[in-house]
């Protein structure tokens, strides 16, 4: 298995360019089971998920031709079969995401239940009550979601949400442009990835209202058609890179980088002692004087992301003073904590809140990570410290960062891969 090999100490200057949103391209990619006509992306990053999630929508019988040098996926249909298998959901829980689209066009799906992971244990029962209320029958048998619409169709419901979730707010989303009549989503999930998501609806033919509020409401046609979309930039890419600046005093111009879609991100950051800049063609990032210690809660978009955490508390390890890090989306997502701290590091968790006290250095290790923003967060903390780390279990980093180990390498960084 690969490994990548960081010696620290250099500060990062230059460009970066930011890839095309993995949260937003796998929540696009299943809307092409809803069209009639091909739907055609642009921007697309180069991922594994990207590849898993191809993988899915051939074995439901889509055709997906993705061209990786120009970054463009053509996906058509129809669909020949409605099962998603546990081998692929297994591998990324986001599969879950055609489910909507299935019972919404073909009357008819069958998904593995995904599991647990890494980070808790994510359960999908919000997708499921919204598919009920629209009149869906849902059974869960042998680890498969069963489920089947109505005869003549899923129908238009008002669904409140209990609490926030992004994959929830998706699937209702794409499954109500179907419906018959109108479907309200109250408490939706509002961050970047569903507002794209619901642009390429939009452009298909879909009537949505009150697209970037918590509030959606979809007035259902009987048919959508084809569309050309380009995925927004990775605002969680971004943000990485953001504090691969701060974390080595550098300068760095993310390309194509937007400071609106870094919400609660970028204040916490620029307390940190970080500025940030939109300017043409992207978002600078440099720090000049010191770190300090800043709070932070994970929270739904405009709040303070979760996927962030772990890459923010590195950046924390090394300012003066204390964080106090509270992790309130997932419930076992500080697997970085006991990796950072033998890299000298000094935090300590208590039950959802993690205390980081800032030291003067942190030294290199051989260190690795169950999941992928808690693998990132061990090459940052790589960047900065004396010797030489060694990630292990590079996997989880090529689910979700397009040419890590190049991309750094080319502001600066002593990086590299080793197969
Ligand atoms: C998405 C993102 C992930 C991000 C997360 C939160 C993708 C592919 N993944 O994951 O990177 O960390 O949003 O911003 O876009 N929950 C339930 N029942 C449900 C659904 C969710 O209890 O039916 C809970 C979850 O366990 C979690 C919280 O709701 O505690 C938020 O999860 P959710 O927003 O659904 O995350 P995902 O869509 O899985």
């Amino acid at each position: 298995m690969d490994r990548i090999r960081i010696r620290g100490g250099r500060r990062l200057s230059g460009r970066i360019p930011v890839s095309g949103a993995k949260n937003a391209v796998l929540a696009l990619m299943p809307t092409a089971l809803l069209a009639e006509a091909p739907l055609v992306l642009s921007n697309v990053p180069d991922l594994v998920d990207v590849q898993t999630m191809s993988a899915l929508l051939r074995e439901l019988g889509m055709t997906v031709e993705h061209d990786r040098a120009a970054r463009r996926l053509v996906i058509a249909g129809p669909a020949k079969a409605h099962e998603a298998p546990y081998d692929i959901v297994r591998r990324m829980r986001a599969s879950v995401l055609v489910l909507g689209p299935l019972l919404a066009r073909y009357g008819v799906a069958r998904v593995s239940l995904p599991g647990g992971c890494a980070i808790g244990t994510r359960p999908v029962d919000l997708h499921l009550k919204g598919l009920e209320a629209m009149g869906a029958e849902i059974a869960v048998e042998g680890g498969y979601i069963e489920a089947r619409a109505p005869r003549g169709g899923l129908r238009g419901a008002r669904i409140i949400f209990p609490l926030v979730s992004v994959g929830a707010t998706e699937n209702l989303l794409m499954a109500a442009t179907l419906a018959q009549g109108e479907t309200e989503l109250i408490n939706a999930a509002r961050e970047p990835e569903i507002e794209d998501l619901a642009l390429c609806l939009m452009r298909m033919g879909a009537r949505i209202e009150g697209i970037g509020t918590g509030r959606l409401k979809v007035q259902g046609v009987p048919s959508l058609g084809g569309a050309e979309h380009p995925v927004l930039p990775d605002r969680i890419e971004a943000g990485t890179y953001a504090c691969a600046a701060a974390i080595t005093g550098g300068d760095l111009l993310l390309e194509g980088a937007r400071l609106d879609h870094l919400g609660a991100v970028a204040r916490v950051l620029r307390e940190a002692g970080v500025a940030l800049h939109e300017e043409a063609g992207g978002l600078r990032v440099t720090r000049a004087n010191g770190l300090h210690g800043v709070d932070v809660i994970t929270e739904p978009f405009p709040g303070f992301a979760t996927d962030m955490q772990a890459q923010f508390m590195a950046l924390m390890c090394v300012a003066e003073g204390a964080a106090m890090v509270t992790e309130t989306i997932f419930e076992n997502r500080f697997m970085h904590v006991p990796e950072l701290n033998r890299m000298g590091a000094r935090i300590n968790v208590h039950g959802a809140s993690a205390i980081v006290r800032g030291v003067p250095a942190l030294s290199g290790a051989p260190v690795m990570a169950t999941d992928l923003r808690a693998s990132v967060s061990l090459v940052l903390a790589g960047l900065v410290a004396r010797g030489e780390t060694i990630v292990n279990r590079v996997y989880h980093l090529d689910r979700g960062y397009e040419r890590l180990e190049e991309k750094l390498a080319a502001v600066g960084a002593d990086i590299e891969r080793l197969r």
